[in-house]
């Protein structure tokens, strides 16, 4: 299935080389840190995570439903150092067999999910027991002021300028109400990009939780 952002498939790639090179792509490697075996990454973009695979990983199957950024990452899968098939399909029907994978990806992706809890269960469906997700992205502020802005603007223009992202998103409860067991010490916060005040979509939590 296909979901067409031409604007964002073209503004996208050229923003995520600038907040890779402004200290995102170490983030990315550290998310990907640990991982082995059979991986799903959902909403694989232009293939940014590919080259940060570690080589315990046997195979990634690389989701991505927008045409032009799908394009993009089968020329990123070319260059990856494990192997990758980039196929199309939404998180929240994905094209894959219950617990067929040790882990699942979604790196800056619950964000922009239609349907976040049916997603979220179709990550839980497909990935082993006692198998990983793995995630990052930004949730909503805690700082009242912050999650303000944030609610305004998801209400008006944001959703519609960034391809249906929502900046005051709950994800870690979406995550837990799947199934999925969270433990504290396996999250990192932390504000991107690093700036003086907290900004709005700033707060940030990369992780992993278990299937158990
Ligand atoms: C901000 S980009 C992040 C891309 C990539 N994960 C990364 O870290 O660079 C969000 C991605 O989610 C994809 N996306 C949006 N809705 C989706 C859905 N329902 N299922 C799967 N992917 C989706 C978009 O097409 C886009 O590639």
């Amino acid at each position: 299935m296909d979901l067409r952002h031409p604007i964002f498939a073209r503004v996208w790639p050229r923003l995520r080389v600038r907040i890779d090179a402004e200290g995102f792509a170490e983030r990315r490697r550290a998310l990907l840190t640990g991982l082995s075996g059979r991986i799903i990454e959902v909403g694989a973009g232009d293939g940014a995570n590919f080259a940060h695979y570690p080589p315990e990983v046997t195979g990634v199957l690389a989701v991505e439903p927008e045409p032009r950024l799908r394009g993009l990452a089968r020329t990123a899968a070319q260059d990856a150092p494990v192997p990758v098939e980039v196929v199309a399909g939404v998180a929240e029907d994905l094209p894959a067999d219950d617990a067929a994978f040790d882990a699942a990806v979604a790196c800056h992706v619950l964000c922009s999910l239609r349907d976040e809890a049916r997603a979220v269960s179709e990550m839980y469906r497909v990935v082993r027991p006692e198998g990983r997700l793995r995630f990052l992205g930004h949730v909503r502020s805690a700082r009242p002021v912050v999650r303000r802005v944030e609610r305004l603007a998801d209400a008006t223009i944001w959703p519609r300028l960034a391809a249906g992202c929502r900046l005051g998103r709950a994800t870690l409860d979406s995550l837990e109400q799947a199934g999925f067991t969270l433990r504290c010490e396996d999250l990192v916060w932390f504000e991107f990009p690093e700036a003086r005040f907290p900004t709005p979509g700033g707060q940030h939590v990369a992780g992993e939780l278990r299937r158990p």
